[in-house]
């Protein structure tokens, strides 16, 4: 994701010195040869022209269930849209699959509860990793149960628009959903994937 104005820069040069490649051996990761070589360019081309798919990332944290219980209801909010999804816990998930999942996404939705005004360590920790990465052109949106201030998705909006998300109508609930929240959260899906189609325009 940084690099990619530079790997689009060295794709072209490769294309014009018009080289017959056996083999690709970076400077760490694995070694690619023979048809596996226009694989790993092919693969590069689109993940460094931000290629992406009709797909939906939520990832969250939760501490009693409520903003779990939103996720799944946004989740199937986008399935209902026409997009596919993939929803991962921050704790039971390998970060490194859901960056690369991001990469091809073209929504991103994080969700996490309030705790002490603000949002749970797991969310922090990684949206300071994809901020790093400075991801582009995503659609998104902010979600969590709160009890009393909130904080939480507030701060993930700060986070995401830092990032270069482009956020839409933020979503709190207080404490558990009830039928009402869990529609707004199927509406707040429908809203990320229109605006994301309207960018695809
Ligand atoms: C340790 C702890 C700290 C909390 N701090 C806040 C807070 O600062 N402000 C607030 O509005 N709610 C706070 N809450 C309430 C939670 O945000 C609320 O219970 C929420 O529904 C939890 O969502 P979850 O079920 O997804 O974990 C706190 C809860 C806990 C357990």
């Amino acid at each position: 994701m940084p690099f990619s104005s530079l790997i689009t820069k060295t794709l072209k040069k490769i294309d014009e010195m018009g080289l017959a490649i056996d083999m690709v051996a970076p400077s760490h990761g694995v070694i690619w040869r023979n048809s596996g070589v226009s694989d790993i360019l092919g693969a590069y081309r689109g993940w460094s022209s931000a290629e992406s798919n009709n797909t939906a990332i939520v990832v969250y944290d939760t501490m009693w269930g409520s903003t779990e219980k939103m996720a799944s209801a946004i989740a199937q909010g986008i399935i209902d849209a026409g997009f596919e999804v993939k929803v991962y816990h921050l704790r039971k998930s390998e970060w490194s699959e859901i960056i690369r999942e991001i990469l091809e996404a073209k929504i991103l939705l994080v969700g996490s509860p309030t705790i002490n005004n603000g949002m749970f360590p797991s969310v922090g920790g990684f949206l300071t990793y994809l901020r790093g990465l400075r991801p582009k052109g995503k659609v998104g949106s902010a979600f969590g149960s709160y009890g009393w201030a909130g904080g939480a998705v507030k701060a993930i909006t700060g986070e995401l628009e830092k990032t270069g998300v482009t956020v839409i109508e933020p979503l709190s609930v207080k404490f558990v959903p009830g039928a009402n929240d869990l529609a707004e959260c199927a509406k707040l899906a429908k809203k990320v994937v229109d605006a994301a189609e309207m960018q695809e325009r």
